[in-house]
């Protein structure tokens, strides 16, 4: 019984978050699409290059913010702490040990990482480098994975006196019975990104890249862009807030009442999701151009240097 729970998690923790990377990928690529088609062209380039050494799983824009979480399949473990930052929720006040993942290797170092290598004046715009090609993709999962509330905190208290890392030592009772960690739950968009096991699978096929292309287009249309104009578009480290804030709020309070089936807690869960998406959408569109718009100026530094 205790092994096969143990498969039915760790299926849902490697497949199911997929379908929220591309859906923010594919929120920006329209954003960009709109309104800065250079940056996008640029981009989708860097996404390119790496193709011939992937497995045929991550050749589009979208499905490319999925290529972080397929490395750590093939032994790739050196990036696994920049998938999040463990910013504590400690509300008893305890005496806690934080590691270097929570004070130095995490999404922000990831995010800055993929920023210093793209920006590098050393390497023209149109010169192409592995590594460029690989921080390309960096910023396409990880500024998914920060609006994902459970990226961005881990719970601490007397029952988890090591901290419960992002939810995933905490269980839900889905519905229909099933025990699913919380923070697989969060990763699944409370089960808005999965309706079926056939869902939005890589490679996509022609029809899930139109039913990829409209859904996001739908959720454009509902959290439009100009609804944040308050918001920070440009910090790392601000955005990873948003996360902390839904998981202090809504996220951990609902467990510490009933751990099971709750349809209001499921729905505001799915609606914080979607909202996360659209608004993760356009801060990485707004990444990618703030980086090709430097590259620009850089450039031009360089020319006027000789
Ligand atoms: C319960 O629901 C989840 C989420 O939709 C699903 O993945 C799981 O297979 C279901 N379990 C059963 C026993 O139906
Ligand atoms: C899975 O869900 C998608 C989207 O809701 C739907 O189009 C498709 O027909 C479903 N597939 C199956 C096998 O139920
Ligand atoms: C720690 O928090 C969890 C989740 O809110 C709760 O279920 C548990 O009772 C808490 N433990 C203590 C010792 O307060």
């Amino acid at each position: 019984m205790k092994v096969l729970l143990f498969i039915t998690i760790s299926y849902v923790v490697q497949c199911w978050w997929d379908v929220g990377h591309m859906m923010t990928a594919q929120i920006a690529k329209n954003y960009l699409k709109d309104n800065r088609p250079d940056v996008l062209a640029w981009a989708d380039s860097l996404v390119q290059d790496l193709n011939p050494l992937t497995d045929g799983k991550s050749n589009t824009f979208a499905e490319a913010a999925a290529w972080m979480d397929d490395i750590k399949e093939t032994g790739t473990s050196f990036m696994n702490d920049w998938h999040y930052t463990d910013r504590p929720i400690n509300p008893d006040g305890l005496l806690i040990k934080l590691d270097d993942q929570t004070r130095n290797i995490n999404s922000i170092y990831a995010i800055n990482q993929a920023v210093s290598v793209l920006t590098n004046t050393k390497t023209a715009k149109n010169r192409h480098t592995v590594f460029k090609a690989q921080m390309l993709r960096v910023l396409l999962h990880v500024i998914g994975d920060m609006h994902q509330p459970l990226h961005d905190t881990t719970f601490w208290n007397a029952s988890y006196p090591n901290g419960d890392q992002g939810g995933n030592f905490m269980k839900v009772q889905l519905e229909n019975g099933t025990l699913v960690n919380l923070h697989s739950f969060w990763d699944a968009g409370a089960f808005a990104f999965n309706p079926n096991n056939s869902f939005l699978v890589r490679p996509l096929s022609q029809s899930d890249q139109e039913y990829l292309n409209k859904w996001s287009l739908d959720v454009i249309k509902k959290y439009q862009f100009t609804k944040y104009n308050n918001l920070d578009m440009t910090n790392p480290t601000v955005w990873t807030y948003v996360g902390y804030r839904q998981a202090i709020q809504f996220v951990y309070p609902m467990i510490a009442n009933s751990n099971s089936y709750n349809k209001d807690y499921v729905q505001q869960a799915q609606q914080f999701c979607e909202e996360n998406l659209a608004i993760g959408g356009y801060r990485l569109a707004q990444k990618l151009i703030d980086i090709f718009d430097q590259i620009i100026i850089n450039e031009a530094k360089l020319q006027s240097e000789y």
